[in-house]
């Protein structure tokens, strides 16, 4: 292999989940060792990367519109080379390409650590190259690939790739392939030596941390992987996303609460309010299951803010249903809930089933839940007034210099004035005095 790209700059554009900003900094990592420099801004870059994400129609739309810009870029510059990486490179391969042309390779995200190789390839053939094999065998390869990262201060680490679970709405099975999980010495090393670099967060990564390490058949799972990373000095909290209401067991939320670095929030998505509906989602646990476990984990760490996901206009959804879903919202009082209008994706079995839901009612459907759920996030924030929080700082609000932001460990962002002189990732005292829906307002204190 021989490519050189010093004095050449890349742009990567990142769409959807916390993985897809993981890989574009394994992806940067790639890049950098070939000479690349990051460019601001696309306009001024000699390989643009979008790394795509095919959760929902919409994520796709947006990448075929930056597409037809790199093309306009393309028109001025033909040597600028265009990628396509993540879940819609995977699902679409050699499609991609046909349908358009402008594109120079695409490699999926199981092919991060052969960008170089696609590279040299597409240099010498001067055509086409397409990556996109679902080789669960490449995770270690992967894990060993050098990241470059945004923050000084918070980390991805992710633990697995792909799931198995296969949600009948869902389209990752297909794109992410197996669950296949890094060995715990291998996570263990990377979070050493983060720590050792002066990361204080690290949030550890995977489609559904509960089923981690179950695939070596061993006993090795997620509760071991906590514990195991508890003597780890310097990181001060550590995050994990998503969760699975199926897999989590109460030995997990042990682990948890025995942990002096988890933190108090658990992002546990339940999708949908009625049995009826779970059981068509092939989510694979109860109503009754899901509040049991949530009770659990709110009697061990009493304090932990509670997020989810939840789906509206599921095929079959009658208004009884979608009704068990604002009563539920009312009876768990979720921190938030993400809500989503169910997006048929091509090859699930959803997409298949006869009685989709039109539009306008799914649209409605919607606002009602964000109606309920808007007025529960207000309240739960308001109960944080008066109260003392440690957050880590994550630097200036984008309107002023004067305020700053930064988190609790519940992942509530608190933006306060900037009154002494701190840094980004100190750790200090907020005491909250204005509560909103989606963000909290405070003064620093010793
Ligand atoms: N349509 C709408 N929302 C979806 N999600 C996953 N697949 C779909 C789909 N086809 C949502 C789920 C999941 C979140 C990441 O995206 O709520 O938890
Ligand atoms: Fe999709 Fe279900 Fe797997 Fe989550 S658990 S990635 S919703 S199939």
């Amino acid at each position: 292999m021989n490519v050189e790209r010093r004095g050449q700059k890349y742009f990567i554009e990142t769409y959807g989940c916390q993985m897809n900003e993981s890989d574009t900094e394994r992806i940067g990592g790639q890049l950098e060792e070939l000479g690349y420099a990051p460019a601001d801004d696309l306009q001024d870059a000699d390989i643009v990367i979008l790394n795509t994400c095919s959760i929902r129609q919409n994520a796709e739309e947006k990448v075929y519109g930056k597409i037809g810009e790199v093309k306009k870029l393309k028109e001025r510059n033909p040597k600028v080379l265009l990628g396509i990486a993540g879940c819609m490179a995977q699902e679409n391969k050699n499609k991609l390409i046909q349908r358009m042309p402008v594109i120079d390779f695409v490699i999926g995200p199981y092919h991060i650590h052969d960008l170089k190789d696609i590279i040299s390839r597409h240099d010498a053939v001067g055509s086409h190259v397409v990556m996109a094999e679902l080789n669960s065998q490449r995770v270690q390869d992967y894990s060993e690939l050098r990241a470059v990262r945004k923050s000084k201060i918070f980390a991805w680490v992710p633990i697995m790739q792909g799931c198995n679970k296969y949600c009948t709405y869902c389209i990752v099975p297909y794109v992410r392939g197996k669950e296949t999980s890094r060995t715990i010495p291998d996570v263990y090393g990377e979070v050493k030596r983060l720590a050792e670099e002066g990361y204080k967060e690290i949030t550890l990564l995977g489609q559904n941390v509960n089923s981690y390490g179950l695939d070596f058949r061993d006993g090795t799972n997620f509760g071991e992987l906590i514990r195991s990373l508890d003597d780890i000095e310097g990181i001060e909290r550590i995050r994990y996303m998503s969760s699975h209401p199926r897999d989590m067991t109460f030995d997990m939320v042990d682990a948890m609460a025995e942990s002096s670095k988890v933190v108090r929030h658990m992002h546990l998505p339940v999708q949908h309010g009625s049995n009826a509906m779970l059981r068509r989602m092939n989510r694979g646990y109860t109503i009754e299951h899901f509040k049991e476990l949530l009770a659990y984990v709110r009697e061990k760490m009493p304090d932990t803010v509670i997020t989810t996901d939840l789906i509206t206009g599921f095929p079959g959804e009658t208004e009884e249903m979608h009704k068990e879903t604002l009563q539920l919202l009312e009876d768990l009082r979720f921190d938030s809930a993400y809500t989503f209008i169910y997006s048929p994706r091509r090859g699930t079995p959803a997409a298949r089933m006869e009685d989709q839901i039109d539009d306008a009612t799914k649209h409605r459907r919607l606002q009602e839940i964000m109606d309920v759920e808007n007025d529960i996030s207000l309240a739960c924030n308001q109960q944080m007034v008066g109260k003392t929080y440690m957050v880590i700082v994550e630097g200036p609000t984008k309107q002023t210099e004067d305020n700053w932001f930064g988190r609790t460990s519940g992942n509530k962002m608190i933006i306060f004035p900037k009154e002494k002189n701190i840094a980004i990732g100190d750790t200090i005292c907020v005491k909250v005095d204005t509560a909103q829906t989606w963000i909290l307002k405070g003064q620093m204190v010793e």
